[in-house]
């Protein structure tokens, strides 16, 4: 579909012509996400230029690079919660954020990209718990408001979520009752309560005192055992390294390279992803 074929008239930004929802490749039915050309900008910031990024079913990528390479931006573009100027993304072989009526794309409404949204999983930086809900409750309410599950279904399913995590002692605790990772682990437990088929995680351990952070990777990399499928923004590079099977480095809103983690992590190829990599080891929080 060409630039002009699309149809999302004045819908946002679209600075520089660079607005054209991919060229005509499909959405390919067997990767759990294939997102082509993506292209974002915020005002006339260029922030995406021009993510081409892959995953099957069951692969865990990690996502690394500096701080400001759009690496949160991309994973929210993923999820919706940022429309593209550029670019197609399909998760599970559905085109993201349209539909295709008489060869020309149409921006969905917002029902039916929340729909689209459901089966993806987000985990944040920042625990995003209902602070006035138990651990269990905030467990529950997507699930019975959402999918219209029973509270008793629901709850029961909550339980063994929480006993997957750790906490299975700590149901009726109020987010302020929690550790930062013990909330982290409930915001999982959240997440997988609507029976994801996409886990996108977002530096979940780097708001998290040091000592913390080893139990939510724990969940991760049982997750990742079990055959999830997981994008994974993380500093952690020991994480990287034995769970992911493809890291990716990003740089100023670019893929600059990507590979095993054997190949990216220990034998970089591109200079800046050694440069990344050598000031992560002398300060883990660049
Ligand atoms: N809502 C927004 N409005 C304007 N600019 C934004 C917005 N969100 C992100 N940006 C800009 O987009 C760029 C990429 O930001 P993003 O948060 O995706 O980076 P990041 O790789 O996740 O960085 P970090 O490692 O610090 O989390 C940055 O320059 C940022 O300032
Ligand atoms: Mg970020």
């Amino acid at each position: 579909m060409s630039q002009a074929e699309t149809s999302r008239g004045d819908q946002s930004a679209t600075p520089n012509g660079v607005l054209q929802p991919g060229t005509a490749s499909a959405g390919d039915d067997l990767l759990a996400v294939n997102a082509v050309n993506v292209h974002k900008f915020f005002g006339r910031t260029h922030v995406l230029k021009g993510i081409d990024m892959q995953v099957r079913p069951s692969e865990v990528v990690c996502l690394i690079g500096p701080s400001g390479s759009g690496k949160t931006t991309f994973l929210r573009c993923i999820n919706q919660l940022e429309e593209i100027n550029g670019g197609r993304i399909w998760v599970n072989g559905e085109l993201m954020g349209y539909y295709e009526k008489n060869g020309r794309l149409h921006v969905l409404d917002d029902a039916a990209k929340a729909r689209q949204r459901r089966p993806i999983g987000m985990v944040f930086q920042r625990f995003n718990l209902f602070p006035h809900m138990t651990a269990v409750q905030n467990i529950i309410e997507a699930p019975t408001q959402v999918l219209g599950i029973s509270k008793s279904e629901a709850t029961d399913e909550a339980m063994n979520l929480l006993e997957q995590v750790g906490l299975a002692d700590r149901a009726q605790n109020y987010p302020s009752q929690l550790s930062g990772g013990q909330q982290q682990r409930v915001a999982i437990a959240r997440a997988l309560a609507m029976h994801p088929q996409l886990m996108l995680f977002d530096e979940p351990t780097s708001a998290l005192d040091p000592e913390l952070v080893g139990d939510v990777l724990k969940v991760m990399r049982d997750l990742a055992e079990e055959g999830m499928t997981m994008v994974v923004v993380t500093h952690e590079m020991a994480f990287a390294r034995d769970v992911a099977d493809r890291v990716v480095f990003m740089d100023a809103g670019k893929v600059v390279e990507q590979g095993t983690p054997a190949e990216v992590i220990n034998h970089p190829s591109q200079e800046r992803t050694q440069q990344f990599l050598s000031r992560m080891v002398s300060d883990p929080h660049v």
